[in-house]
């Protein structure tokens, strides 16, 4: 993705001519990043051979997913649909992995059926219900334990999930008596330590306290545990300011850990995965000038793309066509929906716009469609990935009469 002649492409293909050809909003995926950030990826846990499920959660479109399954990938699911979208893009189930702290009989019973490579229990009453079920279809099931080692993410406080406060995982304590529990159960096959302690974390040294906690509690339980499935939660730079993630550091911390430990590492990657290969290209449908800022008020809103609003985080917004020299303004972009918190970004600096204008929020591609909603009901855009510079509509602008 990158300018040319100063109009945006993605790959090949025009960003301008998209929004003609589609209308917006458009997300737009890039084939060549996403295969790349996964080639990268697993080049650089390469030394132990990890086992890579994509975190559906973070982009659950159906034929993104198939290709994600095709370079190579299996799946972390969080809930019966995700399964569903997993097996549907052809995930192999001796790939896919169930983390979730609320998973309900029925989705249990599905995951039972399917055979799948690990359900990764939350709780004393999770196991309870498995080892039931299973015990009703005469079956063993494999699980994993999630820990949650108190570690915390340095990461944006509403997405931690390591720490004790946090609702995720056991304590060390429970954790370790329910190793116990399983040793003693005829249907239950305890195979795994699952840990996640949160997502978009930029400091290898939360992780290194999340190993040195694993290993200390794997010493304690004394169990040998078949998988250990360290989740996801690399973060992605989303300014030029971001100091980038230290891949090497987290391989060579991983690799120290296993010389103590023969267990196959399983990592839950979503951002690091898809983040960067999407963009979401907008319209501006007016522009309302005040005394203090002018509002660009877009035609995609924080039903479309809800991390600004949720999180409070910035995604960085750029022309699609590139003017030189002219003059640059303040500005405060805003999506249509009656909601303050509807904003996306204060830039400073920022060319002169006028109306019906185009730009692009970048680095969407990881929980931007997944979190989208109908809120004011507002159809979903149109999901285009570029392959090849072949232009596939990966999933249909949804109709406002389905809506209706
Ligand atoms: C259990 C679990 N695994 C994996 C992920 C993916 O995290 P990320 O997209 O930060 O890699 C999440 C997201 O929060 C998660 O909850």
């Amino acid at each position: 993705m990158k300018y040319l002649n100063n109009s945006f492409l993605i790959e090949h293909v025009k960003a301008e001519y998209l929004a003609k050809k589609f209308g917006t909003p458009i997300y737009c995926y890039s084939y060549k990043k996403l295969k790349m950030n996964i080639i990268k990826f697993k080049n650089n846990f390469k030394s132990f051979n990890p086992l890579v499920c994509f975190s559906v959660k973070s982009n659950t479109n159906v034929n993104l997913l198939r290709e994600i399954r095709k370079l190579g990938c299996g799946a972390d699911v969080v809930s019966i649909g995700e399964l569903m979208k997993a097996l549907k893009a052809g995930v192999n189930t001796k790939k896919i992995v169930f983390s979730g702290v609320g998973k309900t009989t029925k989705e249990l019973n599905y995951a039972i059926n399917k055979n799948i490579l690990l359900i990764n229990a939350e709780s004393k009453s999770e196991i309870i219900e498995i080892e039931k079920i299973a015990k009703s279809k005469k079956k063993i099931v494999n699980i994993g334990i999630r820990l949650n080692p108190n570690t915390d993410a340095k990461t944006i406080n509403k997405i931690s999930t390591g720490k004790k406060e946090d609702k995720f995982g056991l304590t060390e304590k429970t954790f370790i008596e329910l190793v116990k529990y399983t040793k003693n159960s005829k249907y239950i096959n305890l195979k795994c330590l699952s840990i996640h302690i949160g997502s978009q974390i930029l400091n290898n040294l939360s992780y290194e306290k999340m190993l040195k906690v694993i290993d200390k509690v794997v010493k304690k339980s004394n169990h040998k545990f078949e998988y250990v499935d360290l989740g996801g939660g690399i973060g992605i730079a989303y300014n030029n300011k971001t100091k980038k993630f230290n891949y090497k550091k987290y391989s060579i911390s991983i690799s120290k850990f296993l010389k103590n430990h023969n267990s196959k590492i399983i990592f839950e990657p979503g951002r690091s995965i898809i983040g960067d290969t999407g963009i979401l290209i907008s319209k501006v449908i007016y522009i309302k000038k005040t005394k203090s800022k002018d509002f660009i008020i877009l035609d995609s809103g924080m039903n479309d793309l809800m991390r600004p609003a949720l999180y409070g985080v910035n995604h960085r917004i750029i022309p699609v066509i590139k003017k030189g020299g002219s003059s640059k303004k303040t500005y405060e972009f805003v999506g249509p929906i009656c909601e303050s918190t509807d904003k996306f970004l204060t830039s400073k600096n920022f060319q002169k716009l006028k109306e019906k204008d185009l730009i692009i929020i970048c680095d969407v591609g990881a929980y931007g469609m997944s979190l989208s909603s109908n809120y004011n009901v507002r159809p979903n855009p149109v999901e285009i990935l570029i392959k090849e510079s072949k232009i596939n509509i990966v999933k249909k602008r949804q109709k406002l009469i389905d809506l209706i």
